[in-house]
């Protein structure tokens, strides 16, 4: 039985004491009261596991009473015993309409209260535990669905940065052939440089989804080029000091262009638009940055950009044989470039050789792209 609370509302104090020492033997906690008024008062403060309502009280009627308290959600699930005289032959029929949910007749048999008693407490408890249940349920149904919403939310995201179209590597080539435009062999330096990455990402032991996004993003490295001026891009011969600092903003012009992107394609790409022309001894623009302070793509595009720079024919210089552009490849190791990715490059360097020489031949780019 535990402490269920019952109340007493009679204004007979004969009546309550009666009543009283039939349930406290039983366990119950009991509070009384004389009035409807202070019924309500005492309710107030400490509601109660069932109610056992007089008919008759002082201050109304113990009908007008329970109607009113199952009328209250707060108030309309306590269950009440009505006590009726013998001779109040609606007061049955009345309390029905008023919600009440035993009725007893004065004078009350003990064992007939004790077992009413009991029976509504046992429902009330039950028809509690239910709702908890419901309510522990529900709760447990919405913690799961939010999870549920939140890994997908999470998996969505996910796979924005992460999964990429055709139609989207496409665009980024694209955005590379603009980028190279101004350049006589865009398509042929395009993708060597994806080749030559590849390669040495692969030798380096790259993860294929890293290297998938070198392959699409690589190309991009010099896209700051789109702001720089043809007097200067173009120009025969050598950059004065000028025109030099304005070329080197190609990187910051790039990472603006790539920047404040949500996927790992195009930030791939902005950090290599920014640090391909980083030096591993921390010579190299726009930030000086030093060692493995440069993104490894970064310096991956290093090595690769050069060599594709020296092994080609540019307005400012002549074209350098395969050997000898290794060997000032080589020489820039641990200074100019990352010594691992130098020689990650001269592990495959027949491939590399093959990128080049097959470059020259057309048959050879259609066959790769
Ligand atoms: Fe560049």
């Amino acid at each position: 039985v535990g402490n269920e609370t019952i109340l007493v509302v009679d204004d007979s104090r004969v009546e309550r004491k009666i009543i009283r020492d039939y349930l406290i033997p039983q366990g119950y906690d009991i509070i009384e009261a004389p009035t409807i008024k202070s019924a309500l008062q005492l309710m107030a403060e400490k509601k109660p596991d069932l109610i056992i309502l007089d008919l008759i009280l002082e201050d109304g009627n113990g009908l007008d009473l329970c109607k009113t308290l199952k009328q209250d959600s707060d108030t309309l699930k306590i269950p009440i015993i009505m006590i009726t005289g013998h001779n109040e032959k609606n007061a049955r029929i009345q309390g029905l309409e008023s919600g009440a949910d035993e009725f007893l007749i004065k004078p009350v048999d003990r064992g007939e209260l004790l077992a009413r008693a009991k029976s509504l407490l046992k429902i009330k408890g039950y028809y509690e535990y239910m709702l908890m249940k419901d309510h522990y349920e529900q709760l447990e149904g919405l913690v799961q669905e939010r999870t549920f919403q939140l890994k997908r939310t999470l998996e969505k995201l996910q796979s924005a940065n992460e999964h990429i179209s055709d139609a989207y590597k496409d665009s980024l080539y694209r955005l590379s052939i603009a980028a190279e435009y101004r350049d006589d062999d865009t398509a042929g330096h395009i993708k060597r440089i994806r080749l030559y990455c590849d390669v040495i990402g692969e030798q380096l032991g790259l993860n294929s989804k890293f290297r998938e996004i070198m392959y699409a993003t690589s190309a991009l490295h010099d896209v700051g080029k789109i702001g720089i001026p043809d007097s200067i891009l173009l120009k025969p011969g050598k950059l004065n000091k000028e025109e030099w600092d304005i070329m080197r903003r190609h990187t910051t012009i790039g990472s603006k262009i790539l920047g404040g992107a949500n996927n790992i394609f195009l930030q791939t790409a902005e950090t290599i638009a920014l640090t391909h022309h980083e030096k591993y001894d921390g010579s190299g623009y726009p930030c000086g940055l030093r060692g493995e302070h440069i993104p490894l793509e970064g310096r991956i595009v290093a090595v690769a950009d050069v060599f594709d720079a020296l092994t080609s024919k540019r307005v400012y210089k002549p074209i350098y044989s395969i050997d000898d552009s290794l060997r000032i490849i080589k020489e820039g190791s641990g200074t100019h470039f990352d010594a691992n990715v130098v020689e990650a490059m001269f592990k495959r360097v027949v491939e590399i050789r093959d990128i080049r020489a097959a470059s020259e031949q057309e048959y050879f780019i259609n066959k790769i792209v």
